[in-house]
């Protein structure tokens, strides 16, 4: 069927849906090590990674799959985390988001790598059904080697699901 909007589905760039989110750590987010739930860490990724798919697709997404979620360092108290995510590749109703989640010492502006994640969004119609979203423009050299890294992983997450 062909796209009733043909310019909603004209390719976006990736920076065009690059999305950053900050969030204060507090005694609320921490469990008895005084470090932040993983959890409550897995939330403000779907967030950040939620929002970065909506802009690129321009429509309501819903979360198809999460890959492998690695903690590198913890999150503590008074810390601020920042989170960026980026389209790393967008196929014919789903897009692949990737999330990066540093700590931010406020005092010195100093940052360390906490958690990676890599998740899989599909654009939904008005009827629930998963519709065609924008292409990804690939402008650089570490765009594409992205893209072609994301339709790999797409390749495995695809042959798992049969
Ligand atoms: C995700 C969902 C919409 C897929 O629906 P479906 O009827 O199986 O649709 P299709 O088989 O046509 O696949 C649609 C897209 O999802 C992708 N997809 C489906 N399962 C996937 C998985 N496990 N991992 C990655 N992508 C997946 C397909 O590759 C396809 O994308 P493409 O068109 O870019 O190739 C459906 O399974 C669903 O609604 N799941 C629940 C979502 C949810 O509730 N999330 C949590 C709250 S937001």
């Amino acid at each position: 069927m062909t796209d009733p909007d043909p310019i909603a589905l004209e390719p976006r760039t990736v920076a065009a849906s690059r999305t950053e989110m900050n969030e204060l750590v507090f005694p609320q987010h921490t469990n008895a090590y005084g470090s932040v739930f993983g959890g409550q860490v897995m939330w403000w990724i779907d967030m950040c990674a939620g929002i970065c798919a909506q802009r690129h697709c321009s429509r309501v997404v819903v979360t198809a799959s999460v890959d492998d979620l690695v903690f590198e360092s913890p999150l503590r108290v008074g810390e601020c985390v920042h989170l960026v995510s980026r389209v790393n590749a967008a196929f014919r109703t789903s897009v692949e988001v990737e999330v990066t989640v540093e700590g931010e010492d406020l005092a010195t502006r100093e940052r360390r790598p906490c958690v990676q994640a890599r998740m899989t969004f599909v654009a939904l119609d008005d009827d629930g059904k998963p519709r065609e979203v924008p292409g990804l423009l690939l402008q650089t050299d570490e765009e594409r080697a992205r893209a072609a890294a994301a339709a790999e992983r797409r390749r495995g997450r695809l042959t798992r699901r049969r």
